[in-house]
């Protein structure tokens, strides 16, 4: 035998010396979210180890992430029932929670990037991504909503501001509100293959977001397709998106590899609530070595080619040090 690839691996030095992805504390991006209040700080019961914080534990919690290196987050709002309404109003009224909370994170954190969702349902009384009319979605009257929740954001001061809603034409609408309105500097990441997945559950929990009727499969897409993410991407590089974003994580590790080899912007990877809690309840359970799964499930998008990571291990990862052995 003259070749032998095992000679590459017999050492930890020789290990490293040829390992050809890596990753960094600049790849990821935690997302956190938040409710009303004081002092609150409630754990999500299908995500061990994921809080809601009103804005004071925010702060707090931010603090600590920056302290460990970890720089970008991306917010989530939990609203009250009694808030919520068809056209989803109270997501681009001035000083609302999640306002407050992206002005509080940029008052005393300037150099944290704020990445900001954008989407109605957490403040839809039907829990959708746009305005239901007789049991449709509606596409283009749900953009207006879409352009005023933007622009709150970026006059708030977010960094990146991130639609999730998946209707067609959000992000030139968005670039457009954002282009006229003097905030040309502030970037958009596309959820640009968001798939109907079952991986959301924990989250919907979290928010209290899940719809109240019917699902999302007339606007996320379907997880059979994969050349249909072509289409969405070559979309919103033309519409003026900034990064390209997957959605789930490891199941569409091929779509992350796809948009990957076809486009130069750069690609996000969202490795969902589902992802998380089936992870932590392993690991909790003694069936999967938590370090060690966390970490090759990281490593893969970085293999897979995504350059940044939206996951909710990422501070575990730092305050662990699972980087650095
Ligand atoms: C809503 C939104 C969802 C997630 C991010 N933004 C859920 C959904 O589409 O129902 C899911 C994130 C996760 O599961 O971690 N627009």
């Amino acid at each position: 035998m003259m070749i032998r690839p095992r000679r590459n691996r017999k050492s930890a030095v020789i290990r490293d010396m040829v390992q050809e992805t890596h990753l960094h504390a600049g790849n990821l991006i935690f997302p956190l979210f938040i409710v009303d209040g004081e002092n609150q700080k409630t754990e999500v019961k299908s995500m061990p180890g994921i809080f809601r914080y009103s804005i004071d534990n925010l702060l707090r919690e931010v603090e600590s992430c920056m302290n460990l290196g970890l720089k970008a987050f991306d917010l989530f709002p939990n609203i009250e029932d009694s808030l919520k309404d068809k056209y989803a109003t109270v997501s681009y009224q001035k000083s609302n929670l999640y306002l407050r909370a992206i002005e509080a994170v940029k008052k005393n954190f300037p150099e944290a990037c704020v990445v900001t969702d954008v989407a109605m349902d957490p403040y839809s009384s039907d829990g959708h991504d746009g305005i239901v009319e007789n049991g449709e979605i509606l596409n283009d009257e749900t953009l207006d909503i879409l352009g005023k929740m933007a622009l709150a954001h970026a006059e708030s001061g977010a960094d990146i501001i991130a639609p999730s809603d998946m209707m067609d034409g959000r992000i030139g609408y968005i670039r457009d509100v954002l282009d006229t309105n003097g905030f040309t500097n502030v970037s958009l990441m596309s959820y640009t293959a968001k798939y109907a997945s079952a991986f959301y559950g924990p989250f919907r929990d979290a928010l209290n977001s899940a719809p109240k009727s019917g699902d999302k499969k007339t606007y996320q897409m379907n997880p059979a397709n994969v050349r249909e993410a072509l289409i969405e991407a070559q979309l919103d590089a033309e519409e003026g998106a900034d990064f390209l974003m997957v959605k789930p994580g490891l199941p569409y590790l091929d779509v992350v590899k796809l948009l990957h080899d076809n486009f130069d912007l750069p690609i996000a990877v969202y490795n969902v609530s589902g992802e998380y809690a089936m992870l932590k309840a392993a690991a909790q359970n003694g069936w999967l070595d938590a370090e060690r799964a966390t970490m090759e499930t990281l490593l893969s998008f970085r293999r897979a080619g995504a350059s940044s990571i939206l996951t909710y291990h990422a501070k575990e990862v730092l305050a662990n040090g699972w980087l650095t052995r």
